[in-house]
């Protein structure tokens, strides 16, 4: 479905990419895992081509994106669904129409139609008659959820999730992981989920994929990423404070400035 490969992308000199070769599978869920800065919103910025490599390819059903015209690239977006971190609902719209939103945006869709669909996808989501609610007016978790129906209101072949769960205690934050779960099983959305919420993502993923500083470290089952040898996985699945991993790339950075010094 996906397939990324030689990708690079720097940021002065930061190197956000470092060569990723990696693929996600048709109908499954991957989680991209790692620390602050190690990457993770950057890979995804590129797969869903919101940004363009320095170098190399990401694959989308088929079609290289970084080659891609505008109108191709447009209309592979529109086979996916995105869920932003803090849900980036329109404060000002009910749920109703922040959900009705990209139909009306991206389709000529009768009103009555629009209806059906939004009472639907609310439904899916477990929110049915908060249409005329407005999102302040709603919990962490429950715009998490409005955020989810609306990624899926275009029934979009693949979802991404950037942090679906931050911030949310253990109770919404398993409400999230099984309707990822479910929507991944009951529809076949492949699922692209970034997180650093390790109990999460061993609960929903079928290939975790670590990021260390723009490398992947780590890429397999959450059987083979729980026995890893790697030390730099094994702290970060442990959360152990010492160890190969500084926590951030702040704190890398500030840790090379001391050893110069000294
Ligand atoms: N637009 C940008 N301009 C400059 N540097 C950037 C930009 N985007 C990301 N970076 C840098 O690239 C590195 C990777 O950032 P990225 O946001 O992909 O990390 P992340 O894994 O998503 O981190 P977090 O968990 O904190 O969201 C970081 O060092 C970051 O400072
Ligand atoms: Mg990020």
């Amino acid at each position: 479905m996906i397939r990324v490969e030689n990708l690079v992308k720097k940021y002065g000199n930061t190197v956000a990419s470092n060569s990723l070769n990696c693929r996600f599978e048709e109908e499954k869920v991957t989680v991209i895992l790692g620390g602050s800065g190690s990457g993770k919103s950057t890979l995804l910025r590129q797969i869903t081509g919101l940004e363009r490599p320095d170098s190399g390819s990401v694959y989308f059903d088929g079609m290289d994106l970084t080659a891609a015209n505008k109108k191709s690239l447009y209309e592979k977006r529109r086979k996916m669904g995105m869920l932003f971190q803090g849900s980036a609902l329109f404060n000002y719209l009910n749920i109703f129409e922040n959900i009705a939103f990209p139909l009306r945006e991206h389709t000529k869709i009768a009103e009555n139609v629009i209806k059906t669909i939004v009472t639907m996808k609310l439904e899916m989501v477990g929110l049915r008659g908060t249409e005329n609610l407005m999102p302040s007016q709603l919990s962490g978790g429950m715009m998490k959820r409005v955020g989810l129906a609306r990624a899926i209101v275009m029934d979009p072949k693949v979802i991404f999730y950037d942090e679906p769960t931050s911030g949310l205690d253990p109770i919404s934050t398993g409400v999230i992981d099984k309707l990822i779960k479910d929507l991944n099983l009951k529809l076949k959305i492949t699922s692209v989920v970034v997180s650093h919420d390790i109990e999460s993502s061993f609960r929903i993923a079928d290939k975790i994929i670590i990021l260390f500083y723009g490398d992947i470290i780590a890429e397999g089952t959450v059987d083979e990423i729980k026995n890893s040898d790697d030390l730099r996985v094994k702290q970060f699945i442990n959360g152990e404070p010492e160890g190969p991993i500084p926590f951030t790339r702040t704190d890398r950075d500030y840790l090379d400035e001391l050893l110069t010094e000294s």
